[in-house]
């Protein structure tokens, strides 16, 4: 017989046997099946073997331990030892008397724990001879002997620029783009492989390719290069662990030899060429002979900055082929591949050698119907590649990523005559997070919006939260990133991708407390040399130092996150508090204010919300965030001390920017989302504030004007406040501005511009415009915990308590649901009406609770499963007011039906 409480899945710090870890305290989380209603666990045991299979002799063991913690799990055993499997399973007991089986065995395997484990050392050409300047890329051969009998083997990698790695001719591991992109000079990561088939007995041969990438490429618009450093280097260890216990070690030292190849430049921004007439067959293989390549020399970089892979790696997620092939207006061949995408061409040809195939990428076409590259301004987005002719060639890009919908072709084979489809594959690229969220409501547009805002979300999350993936930008915008996080949450597993980008955020905060624009700082001090030492940092930009963290901590309950970044938090308002005439008010200094607002001054990006106004508020969201922080870490003091500031800031806010009339000064919908959404005005002044946006809103016909800042809020401010069919048809809006006017136009991705593209079919700027910037995709958050009633009780982290609210607005949406995988395991919001008949269905992860509001509901005509709605097993509290019923319910499948009241 099944027990009828089953662990489902368990996790070592968000992963899955995660291979190479640095994390000296991991944390265990698990998700629990259970066939009857209202689990909560009781009790929990973990173990944790070093012999896969054999528990008997546990070097950790937990006992039973009280307690219904089943997320973020400490291991407290005896210190880890670096290199080393640590096997791990899991037992539980309910409050119901049930017990489960053991777990799955699952683990987690450390890497080098302490920076005096590396012995190789960084290498580098001989700048003798080959020139560290060069554009092609560099190879690094190594031939070593193998002994028999091989147990494991692993290898440590990393590199100054990036790398990909060989062995005997094959590609090691699936990850792109390694070592990813981090405030390299303080943080580097490295990661591992587990190589145990791939090497041989006898000779094998280890091949690095390595190219500049983020750390000496061209970067920013501002056309920067070498901004970490001016050489590439490589650093590698291999460890091999025979069955008769002995090791051996190789390392990247002088005796590797180094060359180039066929890749000729290859650069994020501009793109690769690659000459396969200059292949060097068999480099990476036994028995070639390198007798003709160069030396190499040990490059003097650290290594006590290097930190094991964090970040989910960017893989392959997708492949994809083009929709159609095409002659533009002014006669260029054209894939369409359906879907602006991130990522790159894979193609295959066959040709005579010297075919120079060359592929340009692009993400709209004008209204003419040519392709169009304006808008990548000095971002090239241009691979090349000369066949070496000898029968069926494939190629794809090795260390650069192109934004695309759209690819013009020249010079494949007989183009003229229509390209063979079959042979272009456009393979999608991002950090391989795992999906955990659907949005779907009744009308096709949104849910067209929400497919987007998910195409927004993989094409920037290539290891860092990026503004957007096609002109000479992609860099990590905080304001961006903090706009979008709470969705992004939902949609997809991010503790590790902002885990990692957050201690780059605390690497590249200034000592006095302020944030760069970008994480990693690839601006570095360009921008305030060019226009002064103030703008260096903006509110609602800067933010992302305390939003971040908190949003990570309301999604996931990872309270070490917090502690981490809390110094971090805290200097951030620190250094707002020093900034305005007093320390109540931030009105001094450089701001982005509401970027890109519809009420900005003709070709301005300013939108017409007093930037002051904005600091200020968002100066009181930090300090609320860094309160409620200090109160979660238990720090009383601090708790008291940013309590009062909140206070005094609320005050003075209210003070310069409300009038006597209980209204904001400036009546632009922004103004008036901020004091509502921060929590910054409360009674009448509230109520004429909520009245006075929905006012503007119906004023301007149910279309918004808001920009970055106001844009997130817009629809929250307005359910929350009593307007919830306005937001209702402001996402429902289908004319200039809206959301789904970009999907009237087609779009596949968010625009950075209400009006990317205009009615007409013009542009907005070559300027400032990209197709693929998920900024207003924030929308998506109001969506899961508004339209599907999908959220949590904020006073409880990581949905440990669910909070499922629904709400109907006019009736033009019919239906609704929304998935969230969360810590817990499943949750799910769905609702429908039916000629006045509303059916809820709700899922509720065993160890979880959730407040279910039924609107327009009463107690006695509601069935729920079928039966009369009543006290039973799962639902523990049922109450009638005014506009429904709440219900509180443990775990389990719920379903009510009942006709509106
Ligand atoms: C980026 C934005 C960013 C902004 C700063 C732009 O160039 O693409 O998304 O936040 O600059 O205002």
């Amino acid at each position: 017989m099944t027990n009828t409480l089953r662990i489902k899945e368990i996790k070592c710090e968000y992963k899955k046997n995660p291979l190479g870890l640095d994390i000296k305290k991991p944390r265990v989380s698990w998700v629990i099946e259970a066939d009857r209603r209202g689990m909560i666990q009781q009790a929990y045991q973990i173990q944790v073997s070093l012999a896969k299979g054999n528990f008997g002799d546990p070097i950790w063991d937990t006992g039973r331990v009280e307690s219904d913690q089943s997320i973020h799990i400490e291991y407290k055993g005896p210190e880890l030892k670096s290199r080393t499997r640590y096997y791990y399973r899991v037992k539980i007991w309910d409050h119901f008397g049930g017990e489960s089986d053991w777990s799955e065995i699952a683990w987690w395997e450390t890497a080098l724990l302490n920076s005096n484990e590396w012995e190789a050392k960084w290498i580098t050409p001989n700048p003798d001879d080959l020139d560290p300047l060069l554009e092609q890329v560099f190879l690094l051969r190594k031939e070593l002997d193998v002994k028999v009998n091989i147990e494991s083997a692993r290898i440590y990698a990393t590199s100054a620029g990036l790398y990909e790695l060989s062995l005997n001719g094959e590609r090691v591991g699936d990850e792109l783009l390694t070592p990813g992109w981090t405030s390299y000079n303080t943080r580097l990561q490295y990661q591992t492989y587990d190589v145990t088939n791939q090497l041989v007995e006898g000779s094998n041969v280890l091949g690095i390719a390595l190219a500049d990438g983020w750390y000496k490429g061209n970067l920013t618009w501002l056309e920067k290069r070498h901004i970490y450093g001016d050489r590439r280097a490589a650093l590698l260890q291999l460890h091999v662990r025979y069955e008769d216990g002995t090791e051996e070690r190789v390392g990247t030292d002088t005796t590797w030899k180094s060359s180039t190849g066929p890749i000729l430049m290859s650069e994020l921004y501009d793109g690769e060429r690659y000459d396969a007439r200059l292949e060097k067959t068999g480099w990476n293989g036994s028995g070639y002979d390198d007798t003709y390549w160069n030396g190499v020399i040990v490059h003097n970089l650290p290594v006590n900055h290097l930190v094991a892979q964090e970040n989910w790696p960017a893989r392959v997620t997708e492949k994809i082929h083009p929709v159609s092939a095409f002659v533009t207006p002014s006669g260029d061949t054209v894939l369409d591949m359906g879907q602006n995408m991130v990522g790159r061409m894979r193609i295959t040809v066959t040709a005579p050698k010297g075919t120079k195939i060359v592929l340009k990428h692009a993400e709209v076409l004008d209204k003419d119907g040519n392709i169009y590259f304006g808008n990548l301004r000095k971002a090239d987005q241009l691979v090349e590649y000369t066949t070496k002719g000898e029968g069926k060639e494939t190629y794809a890009p090795y260390f650069t990523f192109q934004g695309f919908r759209y690819v013009k072709v020249e010079g494949y084979p007989n183009q003229e005559n229509g390209l063979p489809l079959e042979n272009f594959i456009g393979e999608v690229i991002h950090s391989d997070m795992e999906l955990t969220g659907e949005f779907e409501c009744s009308n096709e547009m949104v849910n067209k919006l929400q497919q987007n805002i998910v195409w927004g979300q993989r094409g920037n999350f290539v290891d860092v939260p990026t503004d957007c993936p096609q002109r000479d930008e992609r860099l990590g915008w905080t304001g961006d990133a903090q706009i979008f996080i709470r969705t992004a949450l939902f949609n997809y597993q991010g503790g590790p991708f902002f885990t990692k980008w957050l201690r780059d955020l605390k690497a590249d905060q200034r000592s006095n407390g302020s944030v760069p624009f970008v994480i990693p700082n690839a601006l570095k001090d360009y921008i305030s040399t060019l226009w002064g030492d103030e703008t260096y940092t903006s509110s609602a930009w800067g933010d992302a130092a305390t939003v971040c963290p908190w949003t990570l901590y309301l999604s996931y309950g990872d309270k070490r996150l917090l502690s981490e970044q809390y110094e971090s938090m805290k200097s951030w308002v620190d250094f707002i508090r020093v900034q305005g005439k007093d320390e109540f008010l931030w009105d001094t200094g450089f701001h982005f204010g509401d970027w890109l607002a519809l009420d900005a001054e003709e070709d301005s990006y300013f939108g017409a919300t007093p930037e002051h106004m904005v600091a200020t508020a968002y100066y009181a969201l930090s300090t609320r965030i860094l309160r409620d922080t200090a109160s979660v870490l238990e720090k009383q003091e601090d708790f008291e001390f940013y309590s009062k500031l909140l206070n005094g800031i609320i005050a003075n806010f209210n003070e310069a920017y409300i009038t006597e009339t209980n209204q904001v000064i400036a009546q632009t919908q922004t103004a008036n989302i901020l004091p509502l959404m921060f929590d910054l005005v409360e009674g009448d002044v509230r109520k004429q504030i909520a009245y006075d946006l929905n006012d503007l809103v119906v004023k301007n016909d149910y279309h918004l004007t808001t920009g970055f800042v106001g844009t997130p809020y817009l629809c929250i401010a307005l359910s929350e406040n009593g307007y919830h069919s306005t937001a209702e048809k402001l996402l429902l809006q289908e004319t200039y501005p809206s959301w789904l006017y970009s999907i009237k136009k087609g779009a596949t991705t968010i625009w950075e511009h209400w009006d990317g593209i205009k009615e007409d079919g013009s542009f907005w700027s070559d300027d400032m415009n990209s197709f693929n910037h998920y900024a207003y995709g924030a929308i998506g958050d109001w969506m899961y915990r508004y339209v599907a009633g999908l959220d949590l009780v904020e006073t409880e982290s990581a949905y440990k308590q669910i909070r499922i609210h629904p709400r109907f607005g006019s009736g033009e949406i019919t239906f609704a649901r929304a998935m969230h995988h969360s810590m817990y395991g499943k949750i799910v919001s769905s609702w429908s009406i039916n000629n006045n008949e509303m059916t809820i269905e709700v899922e509720v992860p065993a160890n979880t609770t959730a407040n279910i509001t039924l609107p327009n509901a009463r107690i006695g005509d509601i069935k729920e499963s079928g039966k009369e709605l009543g006290i039973s097993e799962g639902l523990f509290e049922l109450s009638q007011f005014d506009g429904g019923v709440e219900v509180t319910v443990g775990s389990g499948s719920y379903r009510f039906v009942y006709k509106e009241s």
